[in-house]
């Protein structure tokens, strides 16, 4: 890999470039209005794969955004790589919050700030780069599949029909993504389990319009007021989920394992000052770190309804929403729990009141083994490149989609990812740093050929 890594050295800042321009496209998955500069954003990034050297590109149309397919196939006894990735992002609301445009990519001290630099784009950026190097080079020691999608902030639909109906086209040994974090630079990880995801829409409605607070207030329920004592009813005091049967299947973890988990590094004090809370709060017997992992959550996302426009309105609303979220760990099963959800929601209903529950994408947890051919070929690509062992981690985050390559074309995925969790993906002041993106690219060759020797074995 020594003419690879001199051509990575030498096409630096060229990559750089053209990460920004990539950064340039508001590719927002969920608004509607994006939708020409998201379509735009797919052809650059199958423009920029040509470039690199891939081949048989497509723009795969599917039932929302086209995913991108392109591929180099050197040898078919050489094992077989699928990179997937994300060219969409989170929308870059609220905007006054970002201390430069989250369109226009800027350099400060030494990290890309940009919707997207991190969550996807940088990290994806990475793959095209040093499969372009290798390809280059002629020192690609596997063939490669790249599969990268526009809805993964929306739920990945159609890139789940797309991989149903495409099982040969997709055929490959390992899944590499780089879609995660890294504990820090001196603690290098991979990410082995990510959680899954219930996602539910509330409505409760009470009188048919709205009321005078004053003729009424007292005498007819308010939807939010009951809104919200539902809300309190699904977790109790100790951070315990109250809705029946939501731990039914929730994998219990040995104390030997937890007390591995608890290893990693974590500066407490540093994390509460960087996000601005006085105190860390969750489910009682459980450290930060197996909140954050092994253990399922509850969060309100979104809560609304009523008057929020300026000044005071007496009113006595028809109606109140909310988007409540659930993380699920291992074996949880997302279809099981918004069933459960909207049976205890309906269930805490008062009769005065009319409840409708409706959910949204949902996704399954996953874990990956540490003891793979894979797992032992990133393990060893991070060694040579961070001088330090990385060590598996199982992360809170969610994407969905990788239980569902396991499921349908039964190939397991090694998350490798290279941001880090202060790196604010989905919050104003998105950044990545630039050593992350160059250790990222340094890396990923050394994957290659480290799996494609383990494979020979
Ligand atoms: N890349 C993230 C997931 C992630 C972030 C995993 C950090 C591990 C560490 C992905 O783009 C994402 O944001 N996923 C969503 C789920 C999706 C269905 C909207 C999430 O986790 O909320
Ligand atoms: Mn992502
Ligand atoms: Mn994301």
């Amino acid at each position: 890999m020594e003419a690879t890594q001199n051509y990575l050295q030498k096409e630096k800042d060229r990559f750089l470039e053209e990460l920004f321009e990539l950064l340039r496209m508001p590719s927002i998955s969920a608004d509607p209005n994006y939708k020409d500069q998201v379509i735009a954003t797919a052809e650059m990034v199958k423009e920029r794969m040509e470039e690199a050297g891939l081949e048989n590109l497509a723009l795969f149309e599917t039932t929302g955004y086209p995913v991108v397919y392109g591929d180099k196939l050197v040898d078919s006894s050489l094992p077989t790589i699928l990179v997937y990735g994300h060219y969409d992002v989170q929308p870059a609301e609220p905007l006054d919050l970002w201390d430069s445009p989250a369109f226009e990519p800027e350099i400060r001290d030494g990290k890309i700030y940009a919707r997207g630099a991190c969550d996807d784009k940088g990290q994806m950026y990475m793959h095209v780069k040093a499969v372009e190097a290798m390809i280059k080079c002629d020192e690609l020691p596997c063939n490669v599949k790249f599969m990268i999608e526009g809805e993964e902030e929306v739920g990945s639909g159609g890139l789940s029909g797309f991989v149903k109906e495409n099982h040969d086209l997709l055929a490959a040994d390992i899944i590499l993504v780089s879609d995660t974090s890294i504990i820090s630079k001196d603690v290098p990880s991979i990410t082995v389990g990510l959680r899954g995801l219930a996602y539910m829409e509330v409505e409760v409605t009470g009188p048919d319009h709205d009321l005078h607070s004053g003729v009424y207030g007292g005498a007819v329920a308010n939807p939010i007021n009951v809104l919200s004592q539902m809300i309190n009813k699904l977790m109790d005091d100790k951070g315990k989920i109250t809705i029946d049967g939501f731990y039914d299947d929730v994998e219990i973890v040995s104390e030997a394992d937890r007390e591995k988990i608890n290893l990693r590094p974590l500066d407490i004090e540093g994390y509460k000052s960087r996000l601005g809370i006085k105190d860390v709060n969750g489910e009682d017997g459980y450290t930060t770190i197996e909140r954050t992992s092994i253990r399922p959550t509850l969060d309100v996302n979104g809560i609304w309804g009523g008057y929020i426009g300026e000044g005071a309105k007496t009113v006595l609303p028809s109606q109140a929403f909310a988007k409540i979220s659930m993380r699920l760990v291992p074996h949880q099963s997302s279809e099981k729990i918004s069933a459960l959800f909207e049976d205890y929601f309906k269930k805490i209903a008062p009769e005065y009141v009319t409840v409708k529950v409706t959910a949204h994408h949902g996704g399954e947890p996953l874990v990956v083994p540490s003891d793979s051919i894979g797992y032992r070929a990133a393990e060893a690509a991070m060694e040579k490149t961070f001088g330090i062992k990385p060590i598996p981690v199982r992360s809170g985050g969610s994407i969905p989609i990788i239980s569902l390559f396991k499921q349908e074309l039964g190939i397991d995925s090694i998350l490798m990812g290279f941001g880090f969790d202060t790196d604010l993906i989905h919050s104003p002041n998105e950044h990545y740093g630039l050593w992350n993106f160059y250790k990222g690219i340094e890396t990923i060759p050394y994957f290659y050929s480290y799996f494609a020797e383990g494979h020979s074995k």
